[in-house]
This record gives C-alpha cells, sequence and structure tokens, in this order.
C-alpha cells in the first residue's frame, strides 16, 4: 500500500505522497505542495535533505559505506573492470558486449583531435594559470569548434557529443598539464588504451621514449573509477542544473569543472596534500593540527575528513589507502606525508570530536598521496578528479535530459526590507 505524509500547516492538514526507490529509501513527495497551501514551501540550505531528482545511476548509503554504480559495487568494479568499461556502464547503463567496448574506444579515438587554434588559446594563459581554471575554459571553448547543439532525442546526435567530449577531454587535460610544465603538446598515441594514452600524451618527455608502466597504469585506472560518479554531489548537481536550462552537454560540463575546483568538494585533494606537506614542514606534530582543527575559533579543518554522506566510512578510502601502500611499494617510494597521513587517521579515529561528528578520512585524504608517487604536480589533482568524474557528469546529464527534468529553479523564503520609499541622496 503506497505511504502517505501528512503535515499540518496553521491548523490545516495535507496528505503528500511518499515515494520509494529499489533500495527502500524513502521520499516525502512536495512536488504539490505549493499549490495545495497556497504558496508554502520548504527550506533546506545546502540540500541536505532534499532530493533533486530519481535516478538509476548511483547508489550509495552512506550510514553503511554502500557505492555502487548501476548496482554494481565499487569493490568489484574497481578490481575487475577498467575505466572506459566503467564509463560505458554509467552512461548506457549496462556493461558493454566486446563489440559495444571495442566501438566505444573506436569511436572515442576518431574524435580525440581537438582543433590546433585551441592550441593559440592555451598560448593565452600564463604558464602559472591554475590547470582547473584552463580546464573549465578549454572546455567550453569547445563550443566554438563544435557549435551544433546537440538533438536529445536523437540517439546518434547524444552518442556523437559523448564520443567526442569523451576522446577531446583527456587531450586537454594532459595539454593543460603540458603546458603548465613547459612541455610540447602532443596527442599520445591511438593504438593505445584510454588511461594507458592519457598518461603517455602526460609524461612523455620530447626526446624520450615513452614506456609503458602497469603499477602507475592499474593505479590510475582505479582511481579514475574510484571517482567516475557520486550522485548529486555539488559539481554534479551543477551539471544537471546548467544543464537543465538547455545549455549544451560542454558547458555544462564547463560548469561542473568550475564547481569540483572548491577545495569543500574535487579542491580537497590538492589542500589535503598541501596541508600534509604544511604539517612536515612544521616539524610534523599531528597533535598540533589535531587541537587547530577542534578549536572553533580556528578556520583550519582536516582536509580529507568528514564527508556530507558517508558517516561511516568512505567505501572509496578504503580502496584507496591499500592502493597508495601497494604503489609507494611497487615503484620504492618512501613518502614522509604518508607517515604523516596515517598518524592523523589513527588520531582521528580515537578522537572524540571526529567520532561524533562521524568524521572519517574521505576518498581525496589518500589520492593526492598515489599522484604525487606518479610524479603529478599538485595543482593537477583536481584536473585528474574531473577526468575521473567525466562520464558520471555526461551520465547525469544525458538522464536529466531524458527525462525530460524541469528546469532547475529553487525558491527562497525573503527575509530582507519590506517595502519602503525610495530616499533622495541628500536624505540618506
Ligand atoms: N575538520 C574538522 N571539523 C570538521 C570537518 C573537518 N574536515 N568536517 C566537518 N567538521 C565538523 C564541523 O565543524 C561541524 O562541527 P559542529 O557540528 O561542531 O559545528 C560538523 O563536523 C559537521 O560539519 P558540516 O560542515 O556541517 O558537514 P557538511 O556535511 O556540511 O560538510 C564536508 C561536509 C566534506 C564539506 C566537510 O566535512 C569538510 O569541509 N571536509 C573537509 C574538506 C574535504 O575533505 N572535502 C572532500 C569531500 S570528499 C570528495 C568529494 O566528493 O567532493
Amino acid at each position: 500500500m503506497s505511504q502517505k505524509a501528512t503535515i499540518e500547516i496553521e491548523g490545516k492538514k495535507y496528505e503528500l505522497p511518499v515515494i520509494k526507490g529499489t533500495e527502500n529509501e524513502l521520499a516525502i513527495d512536495i512536488k504539490t505542495l505549493r499549490s495545495a497551501t497556497g504558496g508554502v514551501i520548504t527550506i533546506d540550505p545546502g540540500f541536505k535533505n532534499t532530493g533533486s531528482c530519481e535516478s538509476a545511476i548511483t547508489f550509495l548509503n552512506g550510514e553503511e559505506g554502500i557505492l555502487r554504480y548501476r548496482g554494481y559495487s565499487i569493490e568489484e568494479l574497481a578490481e575487475k573492470a577498467d575505466f572506459l568499461e566503467v564509463a560505458f556502464l554509467l552512461i548506457f547503463g549496462e556493461l558493454p558486449t566486446k563489440e559495444q567496448l571495442e566501438k566505444f574506444d573506436t569511436d572515442i579515438k576518431a574524435n580525440a583531435h581537438v582543433d590546433e587554434d585551441v592550441k593559440k588559446i592555451i598560448d593565452g594563459f600564463p604558464k602559472a594559470a591554475h590547470p582547473m581554471g584552463v580546464l573549465s575554459s578549454l572546455t567550453s571553448a569547445l563550443v566554438a569548434f563544435n557549435p551544433s547543439s546537440v538533438n536529445v532525442d536523437s540517439e546518434e546526435e547524444m552518442y556523437n557529443a559523448i564520443v567526442r567530449i569523451m576522446g577531446k577531454f583527456p587531450v586537454l587535460t594532459a595539454w593543460t598539464y603540458r603546458k603548465h610544465s613547459g612541455l610540447p603538446l602532443d596527442y599520445g598515441d591511438s593504438s593505445l588504451g584510454y588511461v594507458e594514452n592519457f598518461i603517455k600524451m602526460m609524461f612523455k618527455k620530447p626526446a624520450d621514449e615513452y614506456k609503458s608502466n602497469k603499477v602507475v597504469l592499474d593505479a590510475l585506472d582505479k582511481l579514475l573509477i574510484l571517482h567516475a560518479d557520486h550522485e548529486q554531489n555539488c559539481s554534479t548537481s551543477t551539471v544537471r542544473i546548467v544543464g537543465s536550462s538547455h545549455a549544451g552537454l560542454f558547458v555544462s560540463l564547463s560548469a561542473g569543472i568550475n564547481a569540483l575546483w572548491g577545495p569543500l568538494h574535487g579542491g580537497a585533494n590538492q589542500a589535503v596534500i598541501e596541508m600534509l606537506e604544511a604539517i612536515e614542514e612544521d616539524g610534523g606534530d599531528t597533535k598540533k593540527y589535531m587541537a587547530k582543527a577542534k578549536d572553533k575559533n580556528d578556520p583550519f579543518r582536516l582536509m580529507g575528513f568528514g564527508h556530507r554522506v558517508y558517516k561511516n566510512f568512505d567505501p572509496r578510502a578504503k580502496i584507496i589507502k591499500k592502493s597508495a601502500d601497494n604503489v609507494l611499494g611497487d615503484l620504492g617510494i618512501e613518502d614522509p606525508i604518508l607517515d604523516i597521513a596515517k598518524g592523523l587517521e589513527k588520531e582521528a579515529l580515537e578522537d572524540s570530536y571526529f567520532v561524533d561528528r562521524k568524521l572519517y578520512p574521505n576518498v581525496d585524504f589518500y589520492s593526492g598521496i598515489i599522484y604525487r608517487a606518479l610524479g603529478i604536480p599538485t595543482e593537477m589533482f583536481t584536473p585528474m578528479f574531473a577526468l575521473g568524474r567525466l562520464p558520471g557528469w555526461i551520465a547525469q546529464w544525458r538522464e536529466m535530459r531524458l527525462n525530460k527534468e524541469p528546469i532547475g529553479r529553487p525558491r527562497q523564503i525573503y527575509i530582507g526590507e519590506q517595502k519602503r520609499p525610495f530616499k533622495k541622496i541628500k536624505d540618506r
């Protein structure tokens, strides 16, 4: 029997339907609230209790630390699938057959070229520009070179737009890095797989031959899979809301990149390493920084700790922590920062401030340590997150358009001045 929720406002009762998801999550459907009550709305800053859509892409249960893409557990996907398979799964709903995967790969490669004039735009940026700003600008700029808007009712046009951005985005990410590092821009090698070609585009030195390293490849593939989607987070909600105005795919993605940049979201991976480096430089006293994090008069937060949704543990952090150990072990790197990270984690897990608030290490706490071990500079960490999140953003944008969702336009409760007469400048 379908459930109902009853609310009482100023002595009058209203019944609202309750909907249930496939994992038995409940939501009060308030679509009719405003019209039924003559203007009452709900208020929920930060959308802590608000579902913005129904989605069939990613399930996560923060209390139990569960994350699944299209029903498949993140642990199994990180272990058994590669990034391109996961991208296909997220975007189109099913794991690809061998033929589908080959076609996806071939079509992406056929669309990987970036107009030569884009290089002029890259040249216009100062070398020290933050790569996230450059990447979001370049993603927007793609519209100028591929101006046709996507007819979302055409599967073919939608598919073409998807393979186009899947092809060009790694090139733009690698070029952003190469510009930052003063290296010539390079297209890599289309005979390589998606992630390996990306690594080659990033790291190939002009006069050296590129040598593949399986440890690096596996670690990066896993990291990208773990970042590939996370339901309605800040950047994904941004992509959906921008796209809901029927803005195109590329500009919606560009907006998502900007949202990801913030240190409370994807920018945390850079902030974590900067924090760990600062602690090391300051003598490695983790207790001092624990105290700062707990001091309400100090703005310092333990970066890489806490999550809006995970209140038990972040399943991605568990996988990444293991991967960080493997990568550092295999590459023979001893990083004092890893010891500081482990020390902080141990202290936080035993500290009542963090335990009571259910603050655990999140995905970003260990990912930076792996990126560092792979020789990726700190400012490129968040672009790496963006590369991983790309298929998730695309999948969510596509779902939003196919579901014909209305334009996103929240309401507000006005708390400003009531109507008052205009004051002439001499009377102010
Ligand atoms: N260090 C110290 N205290 C913290 C931290 C932290 N990292 N995170 C939350 N708190 C405290 C906060 O001060 C508050 O305390 P009180 O109840 O006494 O006022 C309480 O915990 C709840 O925090 P909140 O800010 O209301 O929680 P939120 O759900 O709005 O924020 C968060 C979640 C991730 C923004 C926050 O935990 C944070 O700023 N963490 C550090 C940044 C970070 O690592 N972000 C990456 C998130 S994972 C990658 C991604 O998917 O984006």
